[in-house]
């Protein structure tokens, strides 16, 4: 019932937080360190003005379609690849990646995630991007890969700024495990929400499917710091490249010159992203490094762009300032922490009806003609 009354993404985190475990939602919401990132990321957008068009003459329906990676997609926006969706909720990532499905667009599925490649593979017949995180086992880097081929994924997005796990603050002071340590806090915790408690005590054991691994029990900070080979440098993206052999981006991109020499090594894409605000505190927002990222590329290279993303102004906005496409974390797993399969698509639903909305009032009735005009109908505020 919540999820029908939800007016926007904000009323999604809201029921999210009322019925997801603390310490899983906390894993899901915060940034690191101080949270400065994570709200200028999202602030950002505030900043921005849309100086729209009068009497264009636009009949809807607009035509939202545009390619990601190459693939047709009927939205110009889609959901990031995030861990552990099973955490959230027990559909987890089948939940996310049938709600993609459902509405024409991109799915991105995480190394880290807790449902199989070739589960994915099976069972989304849309376009899909793999997420990499480099393993110190080049082995199992290479067989993920392979899988990844199999199960139909037509994109790489090799993650650069995870080196090194973000300071999640929120994470240590809530003791985060999973399974959760049967503390106090946390049984208390459980007993507080228990629709969350009896999902996640009723269904699959909780495995990184992807690497077929078993979650470690105590610290995921340090399992992924000594799972990562933080010495992964250009040249070693450069024999990734040759191994996979398709469409790929560089994931976490903030700065031109990275931009450009991605390119050049091979990359077909550049993906800009501060992973959400999770990683390096105080790192820009993305939406204000996007337009020197699309200068420094020229117009043909494909960029996408995530982070702080809520509204589907923001979307117009990323758009018109040089983004081929637009991903989103945060929203849809909200979504999918407040109620699985139906809270991924209204999240998706919230964002295409407002994007839609934001297109007609800005007179831009396609992806096209909103990458052709934007930069003259977005203006900085007092600017
Ligand atoms: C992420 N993100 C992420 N990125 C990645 O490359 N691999 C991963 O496993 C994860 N996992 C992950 C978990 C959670 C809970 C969140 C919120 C995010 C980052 C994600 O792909 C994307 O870059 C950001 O989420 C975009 O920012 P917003 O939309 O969350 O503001």
């Amino acid at each position: 019932r919540a999820l029908k009354k939800a007016v926007n993404i904000a009323d999604l985190r809201l029921i999210a937080k009322s019925r997801a475990h603390k310490m899983v939602f906390d894993y899901l919401d915060a940034g690191s360190d101080d949270e400065i990132s994570l709200r200028r990321g999202k602030d950002a957008y505030t900043e921005l003005e849309m100086h729209y068009k009068i009497l264009a003459g636009i009949k809807p329906p607009l035509d939202l379609s545009t390619k990601i990676f190459g693939m047709d997609v009927n939205l110009p926006f889609f959901g990031c690849p995030t861990a552990g969706n099973r955490m959230f909720h027990w559909e987890g990532e089948t939940a996310a990646a049938r709600a993609a499905e459902t509405h024409g667009t991109l799915y991105g599925l995480s190394s880290l995630a807790t449902t199989g490649i070739t589960e994915i593979g099976e069972l989304h017949n849309g376009p899909k991007v793999f997420q990499l995180y480099v393993w110190k086992d080049r082995e199992l880097v290479k067989d993920v890969i392979a899988k990844a081929k199999e199960g139909g994924f037509g994109a790489l997005a090799l993650t650069v700024d995870f080196t090194w796990y973000g300071n999640r603050e929120r994470d240590i002071r809530n003791d985060f495990s999973i399974p959760p340590k049967y503390s106090i806090p946390q049984i208390i915790e459980a007993v507080r929400k228990p629709a969350w408690t009896y999902d996640f005590l009723s269904h699959d054991p909780y495995t990184y499917a992807c690497i077929n691994t078993e979650v470690p029990a105590d610290s995921l900070a340090a399992f992924v710091n000594s799972q990562i080979a933080p010495e992964f440098n250009w040249s070693d993206a450069e024999w990734l490249l040759g191994e996979w052999n398709g469409p790929a981006a560089p994931k976490g991109v903030v700065r031109p010159e990275d931009a450009k020499k991605a390119i050049e090594i091979g990359f077909s894409s550049i993906w800009v992203s501060n992973h959400g605000a999770r990683q390096l505190e105080t790192s820009p927002a993305t939406i204000d490094v996007l337009p020197s990222i699309r200068e420094a590329v020229g117009p043909d290279v494909e960029i996408i762009m995530d982070g702080g993303v809520q509204r589907g102004t923001d979307i117009a906005k990323a758009i018109a300032l040089g983004a081929d496409s637009v991903g989103v974390g945060k929203p849809y797993l909200w979504g999918l922490a407040a109620g699985g399969y139906d809270g991924v698509n209204k999240a998706y639903d919230i964002l295409k009806v407002e994007l839609d909305r934001a297109m007609g009032l800005l007179g831009t009735p396609t992806v096209e003609d909103l990458k052709r005009e934007g930069p003259s109908l977005i203006k900085r505020r007092h600017g």
